[in-house]
């Protein structure tokens, strides 16, 4: 007979198993998938690096997020995402917006309540301000370049997202990235920069120098909602700005 725990930990298996199968079937890809028996090929040579994920990976509600080829894919296994407790107050969640082939992508740090109501990143005035950065400042299109956040819910009264909210939705935005594989991040704000760049230096500090994340060039500046506040910094993002631009020139070049 099984202990109780392990009884616990394999009825937790099963429901996570059952779980990733419907979203896999609400999502349109086949609950059995792969090769019939008779066509099963010979077995991986014992080399083969088989053993890289854990229990947790393959069982988590994020492995079929983590296999995901497309970034429409990625949206359907996110589904009704109910991962963290932001689910509960949202009316959308905002997975992204823009060219899923882009060279320039920008991180926010979450949704606000326009973005919310509409289900699309920086459309309130935070997002005017960035769109005019993008549109005015860089002389692209919104749809240029692609546009996403650090978590796709919008937390309540727009506090901070928390350490356990940015953990739950981490996953989702690095794959986003993987995806859509930018030459350049800009990364706006303190929860954008720290999430991405795994410090906890200070935005201030950290702005205007050039990172990278996974050898991706990334720029940290602030995030449009601190300059309403503080309009006099303009012009430290617009010398951020600027050093983008160059750097998208010399790439093309
Ligand atoms: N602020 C963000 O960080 N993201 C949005 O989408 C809107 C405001």
């Amino acid at each position: 007979m099984s202990e109780p725990n392990d009884r616990e930990e394999i009825s937790d298996l099963v429901v996570s198993l059952r779980g990733l199968l419907q979203r896999r079937q609400r999502a349109g890809i086949r609950v059995l998938s792969g090769p019939r028996p008779a066509e099963i090929k010979v077995a991986a040579p014992p080399e083969a690096n088989l053993l890289q994920g854990t229990v947790d990976d393959l069982f988590a509600d994020n492995a079929e997020a983590l296999s995901a080829r497309t970034l429409d894919e990625l949206h359907a296994a996110i589904g009704d995402c109910r991962r963290c407790k932001l689910c509960s107050g949202r009316t959308h969640l905002v997975f992204g917006v823009g060219n899923p082939r882009a060279k320039l992508m920008f991180v926010g740090e979450g949704p606000g309540r326009d973005e919310d109501l509409q289900g699309e990143p920086f459309v309130g005035r935070a997002g005017q301000l960035l769109t005019d950065i993008i549109t005015k400042g860089m002389g692209l299109k919104r749809e240029d370049v692609y546009i996403c956040n650090v978590v796709k819910c919008r937390p309540p009264e727009n506090r901070n997202p928390e350490p356990d909210e940015v953990a739950a939705c981490e996953p989702f935005l690095k794959k986003q990235i993987d995806i859509v594989r930018p030459e350049i991040i800009v990364a706006l704000g303190k929860f954008a920069v720290q999430t991405l760049l795994q410090s906890k230096a200070p935005i201030s500090r950290l702005r205007g120098n050039w990172s990278s994340y996974h050898g991706i060039k990334l720029m940290p500046t602030f995030h449009p909602a601190y300059l309403l506040r503080n309009p006099a910094d303009k012009k430290l993002v617009w010398e951020d700005i600027k050093k983008v631009i160059k750097e998208m020139r010399s790439e093309n070049a």
